[in-house]
C-alpha cells in the first residue's frame, strides 16, 4: 500500500490511509484534519519528529491504548506496521493524506528524506507506560507467542 486509501483487512483493527480535505487556490493549499471528524479519536496531542539523520529509525514500539493520525507534512518516510500476523510498509509522501495507526500495532518510522518533517496526532497525552517497546512483550500480548 502506498499512497492510496487501502484499507489493511487482515487485521484485527484496521491501518488505513486517509486522504484529508485539500482547500486550494491560487495562493496555495491549506489541509486541516479535526478529531472525530476525519479521525476517530478526539486529538489530544500532537508532536512532530524533524532533522532525522540519514539511516537513523524513529519508533520502534507499539502503544497499549494510544491511536494515532501520522501524516509526512514534508519531504517522505517510510512506516512499517506490525500487528504480528502482519507486516506492511507505508510510504508517506504526500501531506494531505494521514495514516491511522490503530492501537497495539507495533510501528518503526525509517528512510526519511532529507527534508523529512512527520507529524502525529494523537488520541492520548505522553505517558510511558502506554508504550510496548519490547517485541516479544508485544507479541504475548496480542495472543502471539
Ligand atoms: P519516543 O516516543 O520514544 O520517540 P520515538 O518513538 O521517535 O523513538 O520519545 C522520545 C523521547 O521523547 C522520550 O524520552 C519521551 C519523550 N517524549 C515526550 O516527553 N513527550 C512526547 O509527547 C513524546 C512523543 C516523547
Amino acid at each position: 500500500m502506498s499512497g492510496g486509501c487501502d484499507v489493511h483487512l487482515a487485521a484485527t483493527h484496521l491501518w488505513r490511509t486517509i486522504e484529508l480535505p485539500r482547500v486550494t487556490d491560487r495562493r496555495g493549499r491549506l489541509t486541516y484534519v479535526e478529531g472525530r471528524r476525519h479521525v476517530p479519536f478526539p486529538i489530544r496531542r500532537a508532536y512532530w519528529i524533524y532533522d532525522v539523520p540519514g539511516g537513523e529509525l524513529r519508533g520502534g514500539h507499539a502503544y497499549r491504548t494510544l491511536e494515532e493520525l501520522v501524516i509526512a507534512v514534508s519531504g517522505s518516510f517510510d512506516v512499517v506496521l506490525d500487528d504480528g500476523s502482519n507486516r506492511e510498509v507505508v510510504a508517506l509522501n504526500r501531506s494531505y493524506y494521514g495514516l491511522y495507526v490503530p492501537a497495539m500495532t507495533w510501528r518503526q518510522l525509517e528512510n526519511f528524506s532529507t527534508n523529512g518533517v512527520c507529524l502525529i496526532l494523537a488520541s492520548l497525552p505522553y505517558a510511558e507506560d502506554d508504550y510496548i517497546r519490547d517485541y516479544d512483550t508485544f507479541l504475548g500480548l496480542r495472543g502471539i507467542s
